[in-house]
C-alpha cells in the first residue's frame, strides 16, 4: 500500500459508518473501516495517522462494546456522535478536563483532555448536509491534527492498483464476469490496462437484461475497449430454472447459482485461469461483514459463490465507494454514459417482474422500462436521479379501450434519489413527464392497462420491489 495517508474508522455499529468514511475520502484521505474488536497490534501494523470512533445508539449504555483504551494513547482520535460519549466512557477518570464548544449538543462535551492530550469529539450528525461545519471539522482533524497530505486521488489509485494487479497476477490468466454495470466495467478496464490479453471477460445473457443492453455491452467491450469478450446466450436455461418460482429470495439464489455455473462451464472451455475478477465495491464488503448489521438481501456478487469454486478472487475495487468508482472510470477514459450508468441489480429484471418470471412478462417490463428511460433522458434528468425503472405487478385489473373491457397488468414506475442506495427518496418527477411516460406505455405496450408511480422512501421500502 505504500506510505499513503491512512485513517481508521473504528465502527461500533452505528448507522453512519459508510457516510463518515465517504466524507473522509472526499477530503482526499484514504480510510478504512475496522470493527471495534480490532486489537492495538492490528492497528499498529496499519500505521494510521489517526482514528475516528463512531458509536451506535448502544454506545451510551454501560454494556456497550468497548475497544482497547490503549488505542487512544497512541493516535489522534476524533469521536463523532455517540462515538464522543464512548470516548468519555472509555477514558473514565483519565479525563482531566472537558469543554463545551459550539458544535456540541447541550450537556455533551466537544473536547476532552486525556492528561495533557486533547481528544476531539463532535456530537453532531454528518448525514445532515446542512451541518455546515461537519466537513470543515473533519478536514481540520485530518490535515491539521493528523498531518494528512490529501494523497488519495483517482490517478494515484489507478497507478497503485495497476502495479498491484501485475504483481498479484504475474503471468496467470484472469477471467471476469461482465454485467455492463459501472463496477464490472471499471474493474475490467482497470485490469485490462494492467495485464491486457491475460484478461478474458464473459458476458452472460441470462435473459433478464434491459432492452438493447446485450448489444450495447458487447459493442463497447469488443469494439471500443478491445477487451477479449465472450457472450453466452443462456436465456433459456435461466427461464427454465425460474419457471414456477415466485419467492424473491429463491429467485435470487437460483440466478446467482446458475450464473456461476454457466460462467464456470464457459470459462473451463477456455483453458486455465487462476483468477476471477469481481467488481465488488466497499459497501458490499462492509455490508456483508465488518459491521453488526444483518443480511437484508443476498447480493449475488458476494454471497452466492459456491464453496467448491477453485478460482482466486481479484477484486480491485473492493475498497472503493460508488462515486469513487465513477471517478476512476472517468480517469481511465470511459465515456460519460458508461460511467454514469444507473445501478442495475445482478438478478436483473427477475426482481422487477414480481412473482413468476416468464418471457411474456419480461417483454412487458422491458418495453415499459425502455420508454421510461428514454423519456427521463430526454428530459435531462438521468444524472439527477439515482435509479429509475419499471416493475410489473403479478395482478391484473380491469380497464376499457374503445368500449372494450381489458383485464391486464399494471406497471409501477419507480424513480429514486439517493447518495449510496442505503437510503432513498422518491424523485419528484414533473407531472407532464409522468403523463408522457404513462401515455406512451399505455399506447405502445399492449398487455399493460394501468400505470402507477411509487412514492415509497427507503426505508421502509427498498429501491427494488423484490
Ligand atoms: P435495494 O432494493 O436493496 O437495493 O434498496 C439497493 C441497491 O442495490 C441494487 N441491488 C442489487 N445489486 N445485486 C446487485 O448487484 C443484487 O442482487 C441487487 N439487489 C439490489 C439495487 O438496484 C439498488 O441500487
Amino acid at each position: 500500500m505504500g506510505e499513503r495517508d491512512l485513517i481508521l474508522v473504528v465502527d461500533f455499529g452505528g448507522d453512519y459508518t459508510q457516510l463518515v468514511a465517504r466524507r473522509i475520502r472526499e477530503a482526499h484521505v484514504y480510510c478504512e473501516v475496522v470493527p471495534y474488536t480490532v486489537t492495538g497490534e492490528e492497528i499498529q501494523k496499519k500505521k494510521p495517522q489517526g482514528l475516528v470512533l463512531l458509536g451506535g445508539p448502544a454506545s451510551v449504555d454501560d454494556k456497550a462494546p468497548v475497544c482497547d483504551p490503549d488505542l487512544l494513547q497512541e493516535y489522534p482520535v476524533l469521536g463523532i456522535g455517540e462515538g464522543m460519549q464512548l470516548l468519555v466512557r472509555l477514558l473514565g477518570e483519565k479525563v482531566t478536563r472537558a469543554e463545551q464548544q459550539e458544535t456540541a449538543a447541550p450537556g455533551i462535551p466537544a473536547a476532552i483532555f486525556n492528561g495533557e492530550r486533547l481528544i476531539y469529539g463532535a456530537q453532531f450528525y454528518l448525514e445532515l448536509r446542512d451541518t455546515p461545519r461537519g466537513q470543515e471539522m473533519i478536514e481540520n482533524f485530518l490535515y491539521d491534527i493528523c498531518g494528512c497530505r490529501g494523497d488519495w486521488t483517482p490517478a494515484a489509485f489507478i497507478e497503485e492498483q495497476i502495479a498491484s494487479i501485475r504483481k498479484t497476477v504475474g503471468s496467470s490468466r484472469v477471467v471476469g464476469a461482465l454485467s455492463g454495470g459501472v463496477d464490472s466495467t471499471v474493474a475490467a478496464t482497470l485490469v485490462h490496462r494492467a495485464i491486457g490479453d491475460q484478461l478474458t471477460c464473459i458476458f452472460v445473457d441470462h435473459g433478464l437484461l434491459r432492452k438493447g443492453e446485450r448489444e450495447q455491452v458487447t459493442k463497447i467491450f469488443q469494439e471500443k475497449l478491445g477487451v477479449n469478450t465472450i457472450t453466452v446466450d443462456a436465456r433459456e436455461r435461466f427461464l427454465t430454472k425460474l419457471s414456477g418460482v415466485t419467492d424473491p429470495e429463491k429467485k435470487r439464489k437460483i440466478i446467482g447459482h446458475e450464473f456461476i455455473r454457466v460462467f464456470e462451464e464457459e470459462a473451463s472451455g477456455l483453458g486455465d485461469f487462476e483468477f476471477l475478477l469481481q467488481g465488488t465495491i466497499y459497501p458490499d464488503v462492509i455490508e456483508s461483514g465488518t459491521s453488526a448489521t444483518g443480511v437484508v438481501k443476498s447480493h449475488h456478487n458476494v454471497g452466492g459463490l459456491p464453496d467448491d469454486m477453485r478460482l482466486r478472487l481479484l477484486e480491485p475495487l473492493r475498497l472503493l465507494f460508488k462515486d469513487e468508482v465513477r471517478l476512476i472510470g472517468q480517469e481511465l477514459g470511459l465515456s460519460e454514459d458508461l460511467v454514469w450508468r444507473q445501478p442495475f441489480p445482478g438478478p436483473g429484471l427477475a426482481v422487477r417482474v414480481l412473482g413468476e418470471v416468464t418471457e411474456e412478462k419480461l417483454d412487458l417490463v422491458r418495453d415499459a422500462d425502455y420508454i421510461l428511460r428514454e423519456e427521463i433522458r430526454r428530459a435531462g434528468l438521468d444524472r439527477e436521479i439515482w435509479q429509475y425503472f419499471a416493475a410489473l405487478l403479478p395482478v391484473r385489473s380491469v380497464g376499457v379501450v374503445d368500449g372494450e373491457r381489458t383485464y391486464a397488468h399494471p406497471i409501477v414506475l419507480r424513480a429514486v434519489t439517493s447518495e449510496d442506495a442505503m437510503t432513498a427518496g422518491w424523485a419528484r418527477l414533473p407531472y407532464d413527464l409522468l403523463e408522457r411516460i404513462a401515455n406512451r406505455i399505455l399506447g405502445d405496450v399492449p398487455g399493460i392497462n394501468r400505470v402507477t408511480y411509487d412514492i415509497t422512501p427507503k426505508p421502509p421500502g427498498t429501491i427494488e420491489w423484490e
